[in-house]
């Protein structure tokens, strides 16, 4: 919004009327509006306590379900989705995210593995980013760069846990309060999640946050697919569609280099299904500074409209994963850090691009780049957030 500062008042006046009604900042009235009746039919979700953190707070299990049959296990801590089941063409379930069997594990090294990820979702460039003439500074935990949230992000925090099953699926509210300087940012931060496993395969997540001051949020779900079922063979035969024409090119930390490039005659050329590793090795420099693919791309559809943004196919499997945003970018990444030290509790280790991410998003460092849609929230508004990754087969 720094922009609009050196427009005329009643340009900026005008600008602001819309951005009133626009879908990051909505006010209060217009959500509860939206909210459904769910008090009708309601049952408690299936729990238990999963571990204990150092401090011997109780870590819980939440399982989802619904009646065709698929089960999502969400632990407290991270938000942390740790098994997710999805039937094959031929109706037999297998887990297909990545994860651990404890929490031990989770808390000794985890690649972000199916957790929720704030403040920021991605990279800013050098920890660093300015507000209404205050510098914030944020931990460099990416070499020189900030990375998803920081030292403890939201991916390592406890969170409040509400869930209940209803007529239309199991829903599984998550709540956390960030303080005012956590981690850097400015605001205290009230942050909500919902996910919802709906009746036809499908995983709905909407995000909401409040601050008391003027701060940026960009908020994700990085779950880890491998839709084999797998997770010792690659992902290279997974066939990719993304509803991007163009990609943010990066310097050699992964930050965009504010350049948007046509996907067009480039290995990031997506916009028709081709297998992952088709052009993962082509030679290109991009690839070289990602060691395969760990860009945003930028999505066809106008910001703030809903619409499918990628799509998946496991050919041997038959399973398909499709994802819906709201998001103006997506980040696709292959799994390219994986390098075979991490256990897998079916026996062996995660090894490299056993797994790609789609972390609907904003840009990667939109707080420092003036051209990218505006990750500000400022007080009375609302940020929200949704994405929906839905299961078929063919
Ligand atoms: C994101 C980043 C990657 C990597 C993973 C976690 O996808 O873009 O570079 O940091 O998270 O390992």
């Amino acid at each position: 919004m720094r922009k609009i500062q050196s427009y005329p008042m009643c340009f900026v006046l005008f600008l602001s009327l819309l951005q009133l009604g626009c879908k990051e900042n909505k006010k209060e009235s217009e959500l509860k509006k939206e909210a459904p009746n769910s008090q009708q039919g309601e049952q408690p979700l299936a729990k238990i306590v999963y571990g204990e953190m150092p401090d011997g707070e109780k870590v819980e299990q939440y399982t989802l379900s619904n009646a065709a049959g698929m089960e999502i296990d969400v632990i407290t801590y991270g938000g942390i989705i740790t098994r997710w089941t999805a039937p094959d063409k031929n109706g037999d379930y297998d887990n297909i995210v990545l994860g651990f069997d404890n929490l031990e594990q989770y808390l000794q090294s985890n690649p972000y593995f199916g957790a929720l990820i704030g403040r920021y979702g991605n990279r800013i460039s050098k920890g660093s980013f300015s507000l209404d003439g205050s510098t914030y500074s944020l931990a460099t935990n990416d070499g020189e760069n900030h990375l998803h949230g920081g030292e403890t992000g939201f991916d390592k925090v406890l969170w409040q846990a509400h869930g209940k099953k209803t007529a239309e699926g199991s829903t599984l509210i998550l709540s956390y309060t960030s303080g005012d300087g956590e981690e850097g940012y400015p605001g205290k931060l009230k942050v909500q999640v919902t996910y919802t496993l709906t009746m036809d395969n499908a995983l709905d997540i909407r995000y909401e946050a409040r601050t008391d001051k003027a701060t940026v949020v960009n908020l994700t779900q990085h779950s880890y697919f491998n839709l084999s079922g797998n997770f010792g063979q690659d992902i290279l035969d997974h066939e990719l569609v993304l509803e991007a024409d163009s990609f943010l090119p990066v310097d050699s930390g992964l930050i965009p280099t504010g350049e948007f490039r046509p996907v067009s005659g480039t290995p990031f050329d997506f916009q028709r299904s081709k297998p992952i590793g088709r052009d993962i090795d082509a030679g290109d420099s991009q690839l070289e500074l990602g060691l395969g693919y760990d860009h945003c791309w930028v999505l066809d559809q106008g910001e703030g409209d809903f619409g499918l943004a990628a799509s998946t196919f496991h050919p041997t499997s038959g399973r398909v994963l499709e994802v819906y945003t709201d998001e103006p970018g997506i980040q696709f990444y292959s799994g390219n850090f994986l390098d075979g030290s991490l256990p897998a509790p079916q026996g062996g280790t995660y090894g490299k691009r056993s797994c790609f991410c789609l972390e609907t998003q904003h840009f990667p460092d939109s707080p420092n780049q003036e051209a990218f849609p505006s990750v500000r929230l400022d007080p009375g508004d609302i940020y929200t957030s949704r994405t929906l990754f839905k299961l078929t087969t063919k």
